[in-house]
Order: C-alpha cells, then sequence, then structure tokens
C-alpha cells in the first residue's frame, strides 16, 4: 500500500474525569510542559477529549491563548436534532470549534448498548457536521480466545464505514477491551496486526487512498514506558490513552514518544 506521511495523534480520553475549571487547569498546564520540551506540534499532534461540560472552557482558552492543542468530545448524538433528552448534536460540537469526537469506546458498547449500526451513525452525522469522527473498534478476552484478535474488529470497522464517503476523514482507534484499563497493554505485534488488518478494511470499503492516509492509533493501557514500541510499528499511527492522559507529566511525554524511542 502507498506510504503517505501520516502525522501521528496523541489522543486523551479523560472519560468522566476532570470538571470545566480542572479542565482549564490541565489544559494550560498541558501546553506549557509541551512548549518547554519544545514539542514540535506539526510533527505529532496532540488533542484532548474531555466531558461535554469542559468543552466551552477548552475552548476558550485554546482561542485565547491559540494553543496548539486540538479537542473533541467523547460521543456525539446520531440525530440532528430534536426530542432526544440527555444527547449532544454534533453542530453544537461544530460550534465549539471541536475537530474530533470519539465514537464507539467499548464503554458507550458495553454500557450504553451502542450497536455498530449505532456507531456507523453516529460517525455519517459527526462527519456531516465537519467533525473527525474517531471510531473505536476492538475485541473482547472472549472474542480473543475464540475469534483470533482481528475478527471483530474487522467486522466492526468494515460496519462503521457503510456511511462514510471516501474522501471523508477519519481516525480508527483499536482497542482490545481486555487491555483498557488493565494495566495489560497488547504487544506491540498484536497492535500491528490488527492495524494492518484495519487498514486493509479501509482499502476495501473506501479505496487505498482513504487507507494510506487514514490514521489508525492504538489504545489499552498505554503509558509513557511502552508508547514507543507501539509508534515504531508501520500501520500505528498514535495512541488512544485513557488512564495515563490525566497526568500532565505523564501524557506530555507520551506525546513526546519521539525523545524515548529507545525506553
Ligand atoms: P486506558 O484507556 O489507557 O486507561 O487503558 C484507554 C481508553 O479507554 O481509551
Amino acid at each position: 500500500m502507498a506510504e503517505l506521511a501520516r502525522v501521528p495523534l496523541i489522543a486523551g480520553n479523560w472519560k468522566m474525569n476532570l470538571d470545566h475549571l480542572q479542565s482549564i487547569a490541565f489544559v494550560q498546564k498541558l501546553a506549557w510542559s509541551l512548549k518547554d520540551a519544545r514539542h514540535d506540534f506539526a510533527a505529532v499532534e496532540v488533542a484532548v477529549f474531555p466531558p461535554f461540560t469542559d468543552l466551552r472552557s477548552v475552548q476558550t482558552l485554546v482561542a485565547a491563548d491559540k494553543l496548539p492543542i486540538g479537542y473533541g468530545a467523547q460521543d456525539v448524538s446520531e440525530h440532528a436534532s430534536g426530542a432526544f433528552t440527555g444527547e449532544i448534536a454534533a453542530s453544537f460540537l461544530a460550534q465549539l470549534d471541536c475537530r474530533y469526537v470519539i465514537i464507539g469506546h467499548s464503554e458507550r458498547r458495553t454500557l450504553h448498548g451502542e450497536t455498530d449500526e449505532v456507531v456507523a451513525a453516529k460517525s455519517v452525522a459527526a462527519s456531516a457536521a465537519g467533525l473527525v469522527p474517531l471510531i473505536c473498534v476492538g475485541e473482547t478476552a472472549e472474542d480473543l480466545e475464540t475469534h483470533g484478535a482481528s475478527a471483530v474488529p474487522v467486522s466492526q470497522l468494515a460496519i462503521a464505514l457503510e456511511g462514510l464517503q471516501k474522501n471523508a476523514d477519519f481516525v480508527v482507534a483499536y482497542e482490545p477491551v481486555w487491555a483498557i484499563g488493565s494495566g495489560q497493554a497488547a504487544t506491540p505485534e498484536q497492535a500491528q496486526q490488527v492495524a494492518a488488518a484495519l487498514r486493509a478494511v479501509i482499502a476495501e470499503k473506501l479505496g487505498d487512498e482513504a487507507a494510506a492516509r487514514t490514521r489508525i492509533l492504538y489504545g489499552g493501557s498505554v503509558k509513557a514506558e511502552n508508547i514507543a514500541g507501539f509508534m515504531r510499528q508501520p500501520d500505528v499511527d498514535g495512541a488512544l490513552v485513557g488512564g495515563a492522559s490525566l497526568d500532565v507529566d505523564g501524557f506530555s511525554s507520551i506525546a513526546r514518544y519521539q525523545k524515548h524511542v529507545g525506553v
């Protein structure tokens, strides 16, 4: 497959942590820490995914201080507007200058019953509003035993891509459910194997050009100590980081993985 320069993305999924006041302090500190370390934001993109209630504060801070940090939401409604109590429309997120939105995180799938079809509909809604869907896929420990590593993520992604245009900008995160929050990350080789299979799905559904330019992240117990191994894999273009994204120094160190490739 044609090699295209894909700018790596280090994404911090805060989950239900940090209120809007804490989000301001955190993003400010993160920007200082990265700037202090002369982080090259054009070489490795950094984005955070705070709770909905933080987004307006993060937007104001990022705009006022012109911070080179991207941000997005952790979920979005598949609907444009209407009687959907508690839901947030993609257009609302676009108005807050969100660049990304996480869709189909395993916690949404297991705790909130999100199906592959819902994930597909949300991806279409996000893309139509000008957001970049960050589509999460991944197998459970049981799936791994029964079907091997790539079968479930491959079929999840095939459905999720169903409604997207060939030129749609999106990101895929491969997050084995057994690796999320467990301290038990996949090996870089496991991540590479599934990432390559996911890239093949993108090629099949949306063409070679889409496959070559789309970033595929690994997620699941990523930390400063293991990021370099994942980033050395040809099909892994970044990480979706949960727990370790809540510590400014740790997250900043993950984003600067190029400085500790030998770790
Ligand atoms: P973790 O979470 O880094 O804490 O394993 C990753 C995620 O759920 O996105």
